[in-house]
């Protein structure tokens, strides 16, 4: 595990940007997992601007996204689709048939996690895999639990989530009670994990992360079995460390 203390939100978001575009620079179609919530905002922003100065080439990118909310359509401003669409995908040359997430609308749930399951095979193994943390140690949606997910599924979200999340929402009664998410298997099956973090928030649960028991019932703690992990955080997220 390497882990690289920043000073601020925006270094943060800088560095995480140049290790992803050095991935991209080396492989010019690597397969990049992509993370949503507030933290990687700034560094979508950074590698958009590194698009803009012609530094950077994502026409033979291809990525998957993480996680969805059920029960969220495309056009809803709080769904991971048009997060991604809006904040990263329409800014640079991404091709449309390159990326893939979750389908928050379908109807029968088994079948897109089946149907998801199958794209993430397509592609092959993830090159990259960023990921942020929720306050109870999830990742994606891969919620504490009394196992380590393998397939794609759809998990219900616990109380901390569902309070953490409404920040985003007009009313609290709005979060959706369930997410698809890609299992820990997933998760770990990528060559390289880049976990960003900033904020004193996210302090007691880095602190776990890094240095706590490894357990379902945190399961960001699995990273610490993980070969090749990259840990970006401001010193507050690295302050009880
Ligand atoms: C959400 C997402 C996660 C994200 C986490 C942290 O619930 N499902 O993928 O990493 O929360 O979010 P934030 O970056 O806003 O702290």
């Amino acid at each position: 595990m390497r882990i690289i203390k920043t000073y601020t939100y925006e270094e943060m978001s800088s560095k995480a940007a140049d290790i992803i575009a050095s991935q991209i620079k080396s492989k010019p179609d690597s397969v990049l997992g992509l993370a949503t919530g507030s933290t990687p905002k700034c560094l979508y922003e950074k590698l958009i601007n590194k698009y803009v100065e012609g530094e950077l080439d994502f026409s033979q990118v291809r990525t998957v996204n993480l996680d969805e909310y059920k029960g969220l359509d495309k056009d809803n401003e709080q769904s991971y689709y048009y997060y991604m669409v809006n904040k990263f995908f329409n800014h640079i040359n991404i091709q449309e048939g390159n990326y893939h997430l979750l389908n928050g609308m379908a109807e029968d749930s088994d079948e897109e996690c089946k149907r998801y399951n199958e794209i993430i095979r397509s592609l092959g193994q993830i090159d990259l895999q960023l990921l942020g943390v929720g306050l109870n140690g999830h990742i994606g949606f891969n919620e504490p639990n009394d196992y380590f997910s393998k397939e794609i599924y759809l998990d219900a979200l616990k109380e901390k989530t569902i309070k953490s999340n409404s920040r985003f929402f007009k009313d609290p009664e709005d979060v959706p009670r369930f997410a698809y998410t890609l299992a820990i298997k997933d998760i770990m099956q990528a060559k390289k994990i880049l976990l960003i973090a900033n904020g004193k928030n996210k302090a007691e649960i880095m602190r776990e992360a890094i240095c706590g028991k490894i357990t379902p019932q945190v399961p960001v703690s699995i990273l610490q079995l993980h070969q090749d992990v990259t840990i970006v955080a401001d010193c507050e997220a690295l302050s009880l460390i």
